[in-house]
């Protein structure tokens, strides 16, 4: 019965469970992959992306564990269909016809690791895994999770450069979980419900690359200098404070599978045509002189629409800003050069 539900079926299959490829009031759902979906992001991840109404075929692959998974989310008496795929041989068909794919495979730190420490094994996941994406379904939107973002972002884009796939608008680093930091750590200050504040942040994903636009906080207000020091010390160390308190058992997945999953659903709402949806993501952008920066992103059908720009920074966000970029550089380069050796 496992097997049922964790064989590839055919397409045919699909159609005649034609109410299953609806989302909730008769529109077309999306096909949504999640590789690395075993893992401690991938199952809170699928167990949410399962719940979204916007999904109507979810395909589930890992290397490892994915029958189990399948097999225990498919059971949720919700509109999308679930498939389970195991192994390399199997990652085609879990790409075929996709038109998001969300990647959370890769090693996460453990206590006194920085993400750039996890290079070495997830530099080459991102590589395969994107090989495959440029020939299984070379026009899916792709959220990429998998640490150093800042440098597997650059990775992916050489990766569909060289295959001849590559389209800036569609490959979107995930930094959608230093946003719902700094939107939890600011409400704390301000005595206000989290859902009400929207702070940018912009830059990069790792420590002081990740830049924090509390001037531009949304409710605005004027924070004093030692709040905006705890502030920006908080979110840029976010990620450290969960590894060090599960103290070796990994990083942020509970928070990360949210934030995921907040961030997959805006970049569907705008494939199916919703106006007026800006997010944070780590893109191809023109508002440095560097090819790769966070910035807040206009997205729509195609993707990424327009970069918007970083507006108005005090003096404390522009000397984060220029430490932030000489990091940055070094990430990026890391990450071309990994390709281009
Ligand atoms: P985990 O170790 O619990 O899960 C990773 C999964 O990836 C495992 O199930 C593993 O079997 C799978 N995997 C390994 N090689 C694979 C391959 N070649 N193809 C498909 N799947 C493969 O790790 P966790 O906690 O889920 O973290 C995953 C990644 O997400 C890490 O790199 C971590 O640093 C990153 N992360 C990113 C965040 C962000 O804000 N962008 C936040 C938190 C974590």
């Amino acid at each position: 019965r496992i097997a049922r539900h964790f064989l590839p079926q055919a397409e045919g299959d699909v159609c005649l469970r034609r109410s299953h490829c609806r989302a909730k009031g008769g529109a077309p759902g999306f096909k949504v992959a999640i590789l690395g979906a075993a893992g401690g992001i991938g199952q809170p991840l699928a167990m949410l992306m399962k719940m979204n109404p916007l999904v109507s075929v979810l395909h589930l692959y890992d290397v490892v564990n994915t029958p189990g998974v399948t097999a225990d989310i498919s059971h949720m008496d919700t509109g999308a269909v679930v498939r389970g795929f195991l192994g390399q041989q199997q990652l085609a068909d879990a790409l075929t016809g996709v038109d998001l794919v969300i990647i959370p495979a890769g090693v996460p730190r453990k206590p006194g690791m920085t993400r750039d420490d996890l290079f070495n094994i997830n530099a080459g996941i991102v590589k395969t895994l994107c090989e495959a994406i440029a020939k299984c379904c070379p026009k899916a939107i792709v959220n990429l999770i998998s640490n150093p973002v800042n440098s597997t972002v650059p990775i992916a884009a050489e990766v569909f450069k060289r295959a001849g796939t590559y389209d800036p608008k569609r490959l979107l680093g995930v930094t959608m979980l230093d946003v719902v930091r700094a939107n939890t750590f600011v409400a704390e200050v301000l005595g206000v419900d989290p859902r009400d504040v929207d702070v940018p942040v912009v830059g990069g994903h790792a420590g002081i690359t990740i830049l924090p636009l509390l001037s531009q906080v949304k409710p605005p207000f004027s924070f004093t200098p030692k709040e905006i020091e705890y502030l920006s010390d908080r979110i840029q160390n976010g990620g450290t404070e969960v590894v060090e308190a599960k103290a070796g058992a990994g990083s942020a997945t509970l928070s990360m599978a949210y934030a995921a999953v907040k961030f997959a659903d805006a970049c569907l709402r705008a494939l199916r045509g919703d106006a007026g949806i800006i997010e944070c993501a780590y893109v191809a952008s023109q508002v440095t002189e560097l090819p790769f920066f966070a910035s807040k992103a206009r997205l729509g059908r195609g993707g990424v629409e327009e970069i918007l720009p970083l507006g108005p920074l005090n003096d404390y966000e522009r000397e984060g800003l220029e430490k932030a970029k000489k990091e940055l550089a070094a990430s990026i380069e890391k990450g071309i050069s990994f390709i281009r050796k």
